[in-house]
Protein backbone atom coordinates (compact mmCIF):
# COMPACT_ATOMS: atom_id res chain seq x y z
CA UNK A 1 0.00 0.00 0.00
CA UNK A 2 1.17 3.45 -0.60
CA UNK A 3 2.83 5.66 2.06
CA UNK A 4 1.93 8.48 0.36
CA UNK A 5 -0.17 10.21 2.24
CA UNK A 6 -1.79 12.20 -0.86
CA UNK A 7 -2.60 8.70 -2.77
CA UNK A 8 -3.70 7.21 0.70
CA UNK A 9 -6.12 9.57 2.24
CA UNK A 10 -7.63 11.64 -0.83
CA UNK A 11 -10.22 9.20 -0.86
CA UNK A 12 -11.09 9.43 2.78
CA UNK A 13 -12.03 13.13 2.64
CA UNK A 14 -14.50 16.02 0.73
CA UNK A 15 -12.29 15.71 -2.48
CA UNK A 16 -14.18 19.06 -3.25
CA UNK A 17 -13.16 20.87 -0.21
CA UNK A 18 -9.73 22.42 -0.91
CA UNK A 19 -10.78 23.58 -4.06
CA UNK A 20 -13.93 25.50 -2.72
CA UNK A 21 -11.51 27.21 0.21
CA UNK A 22 -9.51 28.79 -2.26
CA UNK A 23 -12.21 29.69 -4.97
CA UNK A 24 -13.64 31.76 -1.79
CA UNK A 25 -10.67 33.99 -3.00
CA UNK A 26 -12.50 37.38 -3.98
CA UNK A 27 -12.27 39.38 -7.52
CA UNK A 28 -10.22 42.29 -5.54
CA UNK A 29 -7.40 40.13 -4.05
CA UNK A 30 -3.97 41.34 -5.89
CA UNK A 31 -2.84 38.65 -8.04
CA UNK A 32 0.02 37.58 -5.97
CA UNK A 33 -2.09 37.29 -3.20
CA UNK A 34 -4.48 35.15 -4.40
CA UNK A 35 -1.42 32.98 -6.15
CA UNK A 36 0.69 32.60 -2.56
CA UNK A 37 -2.40 32.02 -0.29
CA UNK A 38 -4.33 29.81 -2.27
CA UNK A 39 -0.90 27.76 -2.95
CA UNK A 40 -0.47 28.14 1.14
CA UNK A 41 -4.00 26.84 1.62
CA UNK A 42 -3.26 23.88 -0.60
CA UNK A 43 -0.16 22.75 0.81
CA UNK A 44 -1.54 23.34 4.28
CA UNK A 45 -4.91 21.22 3.55
CA UNK A 46 -2.43 18.36 1.87
CA UNK A 47 0.09 18.68 4.76
CA UNK A 48 -2.86 17.94 7.10
CA UNK A 49 -4.87 15.05 5.34
CA UNK A 50 -1.23 13.25 4.59
CA UNK A 51 -0.69 13.72 8.26
CA UNK A 52 -4.12 13.41 9.39
CA UNK A 53 -3.48 16.29 12.25
CA UNK A 54 -6.03 15.27 14.79
CA UNK A 55 -7.67 18.30 16.35
CA UNK A 56 -5.52 18.00 19.56
CA UNK A 57 -2.24 18.24 17.46
CA UNK A 58 -3.74 21.27 15.51
CA UNK A 59 -4.51 22.96 18.96
CA UNK A 60 -0.80 22.20 20.42
CA UNK A 61 0.11 24.32 17.06
CA UNK A 62 -2.17 27.02 17.47
CA UNK A 63 -1.06 27.43 21.27
CA UNK A 64 2.72 27.28 19.67
CA UNK A 65 1.81 30.23 17.72
CA UNK A 66 -0.07 32.20 20.37
CA UNK A 67 2.57 31.86 22.69
CA UNK A 68 5.18 33.19 20.53
CA UNK A 69 3.03 36.34 19.57
CA UNK A 70 3.20 36.53 23.79
CA UNK A 71 6.16 36.48 24.59
CA UNK A 72 7.17 38.74 21.72
CA UNK A 73 7.99 42.62 22.42
CA UNK A 74 10.37 44.85 20.84
CA UNK A 75 13.11 43.25 22.36
CA UNK A 76 12.24 39.75 21.20
CA UNK A 77 11.09 38.28 17.88
CA UNK A 78 9.19 34.65 18.74
CA UNK A 79 7.89 34.16 15.82
CA UNK A 80 10.93 34.80 13.96
CA UNK A 81 13.08 32.71 15.93
CA UNK A 82 10.81 29.86 15.23
CA UNK A 83 11.01 30.42 11.92
CA UNK A 84 14.85 30.67 12.31
CA UNK A 85 14.95 26.82 13.77
CA UNK A 86 12.83 25.69 10.74
CA UNK A 87 14.96 26.61 8.29
CA UNK A 88 12.60 29.11 6.80
CA UNK A 89 14.54 32.31 7.18
CA UNK A 90 17.48 30.99 5.63
CA UNK A 91 15.68 29.60 2.48
CA UNK A 92 13.59 32.38 2.11
CA UNK A 93 17.26 34.18 2.19
CA UNK A 94 18.85 32.31 -0.58
CA UNK A 95 15.17 32.53 -2.53
CA UNK A 96 15.46 36.28 -2.52
CA UNK A 97 19.03 37.31 -2.59
CA UNK A 98 21.06 34.70 -4.66
CA UNK A 99 22.55 35.74 -7.78
CA UNK A 100 23.39 33.59 -10.07
CA UNK A 101 26.49 35.08 -11.80
CA UNK A 102 28.61 34.36 -14.99
CA UNK A 103 31.16 36.85 -13.46
CA UNK A 104 34.60 35.52 -12.29
CA UNK A 105 33.58 36.39 -8.69
CA UNK A 106 30.73 36.37 -6.68
CA UNK A 107 28.90 39.25 -4.20
CA UNK A 108 29.65 38.12 -1.13
CA UNK A 109 27.03 35.43 0.18
CA UNK A 110 24.15 36.05 2.30
CA UNK A 111 22.90 35.07 5.57
CA UNK A 112 19.80 35.76 7.22
CA UNK A 113 19.54 38.83 9.54
CA UNK A 114 18.03 37.18 12.63
CA UNK A 115 16.02 38.62 15.46
CA UNK A 116 18.54 41.03 17.47
CA UNK A 117 19.22 43.30 14.35
CA UNK A 118 18.30 47.24 16.12
CA UNK A 119 17.30 50.12 13.30
CA UNK A 120 19.91 53.46 13.95
CA UNK A 121 23.06 51.60 15.63
CA UNK A 122 24.91 54.90 16.36
CA UNK A 123 27.37 56.09 13.49
CA UNK A 124 30.41 55.92 14.48
CA UNK A 125 33.71 56.90 13.10
CA UNK A 126 36.18 54.93 10.82
CA UNK A 127 39.03 53.03 13.57
CA UNK A 128 36.65 53.52 16.42
CA UNK A 129 35.55 50.31 18.88
CA UNK A 130 32.18 49.04 19.31
CA UNK A 131 33.06 47.43 22.32
CA UNK A 132 32.32 48.83 25.74
CA UNK A 133 31.90 47.94 29.64
CA UNK A 134 33.65 44.57 28.74
CA UNK A 135 36.75 43.36 29.99
CA UNK A 136 36.87 39.53 29.43
CA UNK A 137 36.93 39.21 25.37
CA UNK A 138 38.98 38.23 22.74
CA UNK A 139 39.34 42.34 21.01
CA UNK A 140 39.56 42.44 17.27
CA UNK A 141 40.63 44.82 15.18
CA UNK A 142 38.60 43.97 11.96
CA UNK A 143 39.25 45.54 8.30
CA UNK A 144 38.89 45.61 5.14
CA UNK A 145 37.18 46.40 1.39
CA UNK A 146 34.02 46.71 0.30
CA UNK A 147 34.46 46.37 -3.55
CA UNK A 148 31.75 46.57 -6.38
CA UNK A 149 31.98 42.24 -7.44
CA UNK A 150 31.76 43.01 -11.08
CA UNK A 151 34.59 45.79 -11.70
CA UNK A 152 36.29 44.71 -8.44
CA UNK A 153 36.86 48.82 -7.73
CA UNK A 154 36.51 49.88 -4.05
CA UNK A 155 32.83 51.59 -3.31
CA UNK A 156 32.88 54.89 -2.22
CA UNK A 157 30.19 55.92 1.18
CA UNK A 158 29.41 51.58 1.66
CA UNK A 159 27.93 51.80 4.97
CA UNK A 160 28.88 48.81 7.17
CA UNK A 161 26.31 48.10 10.02
CA UNK A 162 27.59 45.61 12.20
CA UNK A 163 26.38 43.87 15.92
CA UNK A 164 27.36 40.56 17.86
CA UNK A 165 26.87 39.05 20.99
CA UNK A 166 28.85 39.79 24.04
CA UNK A 167 31.08 37.28 26.22
CA UNK A 168 28.35 35.79 27.87
CA UNK A 169 26.57 35.45 24.67
CA UNK A 170 24.20 38.10 24.94
CA UNK A 171 23.19 40.71 22.89
CA UNK A 172 22.86 43.99 24.62
CA UNK A 173 18.97 44.35 24.39
CA UNK A 174 19.28 40.94 26.46
CA UNK A 175 21.55 41.96 28.76
CA UNK A 176 20.60 44.82 31.61
CA UNK A 177 23.71 45.14 32.31
CA UNK A 178 25.19 46.30 28.56
CA UNK A 179 25.03 49.83 27.94
CA UNK A 180 22.30 50.61 25.36
CA UNK A 181 23.59 49.48 21.51
CA UNK A 182 26.61 48.12 22.73
CA UNK A 183 28.49 45.79 20.18
CA UNK A 184 26.88 47.61 17.33
CA UNK A 185 27.87 50.70 15.27
CA UNK A 186 28.00 51.64 12.05
CA UNK A 187 30.56 52.65 9.74
CA UNK A 188 31.01 54.53 6.47
CA UNK A 189 34.15 53.87 3.55
CA UNK A 190 35.45 57.08 2.14
CA UNK A 191 36.88 56.72 -1.48
CA UNK A 192 39.48 54.02 -1.00
CA UNK A 193 35.95 51.67 0.07
CA UNK A 194 38.45 50.62 3.02
CA UNK A 195 37.15 49.71 6.85
CA UNK A 196 38.39 49.07 10.09
CA UNK A 197 37.30 48.93 13.93
CA UNK A 198 37.37 47.18 16.71
CA UNK A 199 34.79 44.64 18.01
CA UNK A 200 35.58 41.22 19.66
CA UNK A 201 36.13 38.01 18.69
CA UNK A 202 32.26 36.54 18.61
CA UNK A 203 30.82 33.80 21.09
CA UNK A 204 28.91 30.98 20.21
CA UNK A 205 25.44 31.40 21.93
CA UNK A 206 22.15 29.65 22.49
CA UNK A 207 18.70 31.01 21.26
CA UNK A 208 16.66 31.93 23.47
CA UNK A 209 15.02 28.43 24.83
CA UNK A 210 12.71 29.55 27.22
CA UNK A 211 10.06 30.02 25.03
CA UNK A 212 8.19 28.18 22.11
CA UNK A 213 11.32 27.67 19.70
CA UNK A 214 13.02 26.33 22.60
CA UNK A 215 9.95 23.65 23.29
CA UNK A 216 9.73 22.90 19.81
CA UNK A 217 13.79 22.06 19.90
CA UNK A 218 13.16 20.23 22.69
CA UNK A 219 10.44 18.32 20.83
CA UNK A 220 12.67 17.88 17.55
CA UNK A 221 15.93 16.82 20.04
CA UNK A 222 18.14 19.51 18.97
CA UNK A 223 20.45 21.74 21.01
CA UNK A 224 19.91 25.85 20.96
CA UNK A 225 23.33 26.71 19.80
CA UNK A 226 24.85 29.06 16.74
CA UNK A 227 28.13 29.03 16.30
CA UNK A 228 30.42 32.43 16.96
CA UNK A 229 29.25 34.66 14.47
CA UNK A 230 29.22 38.86 13.41
CA UNK A 231 26.47 39.92 11.40
CA UNK A 232 26.61 42.67 9.09
CA UNK A 233 24.37 45.00 6.54
CA UNK A 234 26.02 46.56 3.83
CA UNK A 235 24.47 49.33 1.97
CA UNK A 236 25.69 51.77 -0.62
CA UNK A 237 24.01 54.23 -3.20
CA UNK A 238 23.14 51.93 -6.48
CA UNK A 239 23.63 48.63 -5.01
CA UNK A 240 21.56 45.87 -3.52
CA UNK A 241 21.92 46.00 0.55
CA UNK A 242 24.00 42.83 1.71
CA UNK A 243 22.32 41.10 4.98
CA UNK A 244 25.32 38.40 6.11
CA UNK A 245 26.86 37.03 8.85
CA UNK A 246 31.15 35.87 9.12
CA UNK A 247 31.43 32.44 11.39
CA UNK A 248 34.71 32.07 13.18
CA UNK A 249 35.90 28.42 11.70
CA UNK A 250 37.27 26.85 15.30
CA UNK A 251 33.79 26.81 16.47
CA UNK A 252 32.38 23.82 17.81
CA UNK A 253 28.89 24.46 16.14
CA UNK A 254 30.28 25.73 12.72
CA UNK A 255 28.52 22.26 11.20
CA UNK A 256 26.24 22.34 13.39
CA UNK A 257 24.02 25.56 13.16
CA UNK A 258 20.65 25.58 15.38
CA UNK A 259 19.23 27.87 12.24
CA UNK A 260 21.08 26.71 9.15
CA UNK A 261 22.84 30.37 8.43
CA UNK A 262 26.23 28.98 7.86
CA UNK A 263 28.05 29.14 4.34
CA UNK A 264 31.68 27.83 3.33
CA UNK A 265 32.45 31.45 2.06
CA UNK A 266 31.42 33.19 5.07
CA UNK A 267 33.61 31.21 7.54
CA UNK A 268 36.79 33.04 8.64
CA UNK A 269 39.76 32.54 10.82
CA UNK A 270 40.74 35.04 13.44
CA UNK A 271 44.48 35.43 13.85
CA UNK A 272 46.42 35.88 16.98
CA UNK A 273 47.70 39.85 16.66
CA UNK A 274 50.98 41.46 17.88
CA UNK A 275 51.63 45.08 18.37
CA UNK A 276 48.11 46.72 18.99
CA UNK A 277 47.55 47.08 22.50
CA UNK A 278 44.13 47.00 21.40
CA UNK A 279 43.00 44.20 19.98
CA UNK A 280 44.44 40.32 20.56
CA UNK A 281 43.17 39.11 17.11
CA UNK A 282 42.77 40.12 13.66
CA UNK A 283 40.41 39.63 10.73
CA UNK A 284 40.32 40.83 7.17
CA UNK A 285 37.37 40.57 5.21
CA UNK A 286 36.01 41.84 2.05
CA UNK A 287 32.70 42.48 1.01
CA UNK A 288 31.74 42.12 -2.81
CA UNK A 289 28.26 44.13 -3.28
CA UNK A 290 26.48 43.58 -6.06
CA UNK A 291 24.97 46.75 -7.84
CA UNK A 292 21.25 46.54 -8.83
CA UNK A 293 22.21 46.85 -12.77
CA UNK A 294 24.31 43.44 -12.00
CA UNK A 295 21.74 41.91 -9.96
CA UNK A 296 19.04 42.24 -12.45
CA UNK A 297 21.56 41.22 -15.32
CA UNK A 298 22.03 37.92 -13.28
CA UNK A 299 18.59 37.72 -12.49
CA UNK A 300 18.22 37.79 -8.25
CA UNK A 301 15.12 38.26 -6.92
CA UNK A 302 14.81 41.65 -4.63
CA UNK A 303 17.48 43.58 -7.47
CA UNK A 304 15.55 46.60 -7.43
CA UNK A 305 16.02 49.23 -4.56
CA UNK A 306 13.67 48.63 -1.64
CA UNK A 307 10.31 50.60 -1.42
CA UNK A 308 9.54 50.51 2.17
CA UNK A 309 11.83 50.61 5.26
CA UNK A 310 11.19 47.20 6.76
FE1 LIG B 1 23.38 36.39 16.05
Amino acid sequence: MATNGNTTNNHKFDPNFTAAVIAATGPKASPRIRKVVGSLIQHLHDFLRENEVTVEEWLAGVDLINQAGRISDDKRNEGQLLCDVLGIESLVDEITYKVATDAPDEPTATAILGPFWRKDAPRRNMGDTIVFEIDNGDNTLMSGTVTDFVTGKPIEGAELDVWHTAPNGLYEQQDPNQPDMNLRGRFTTGKDGKYHFYCLRPTSYPIPDDGPSGKLLQLLDRHPMRPAHIHFILSAPGYKPLVTQIFDRRDKYITNDSVFAVKDSLIVDFEPFKGDPKADFKLDYDFRLASYEAAEKDGANGATPMTSSA
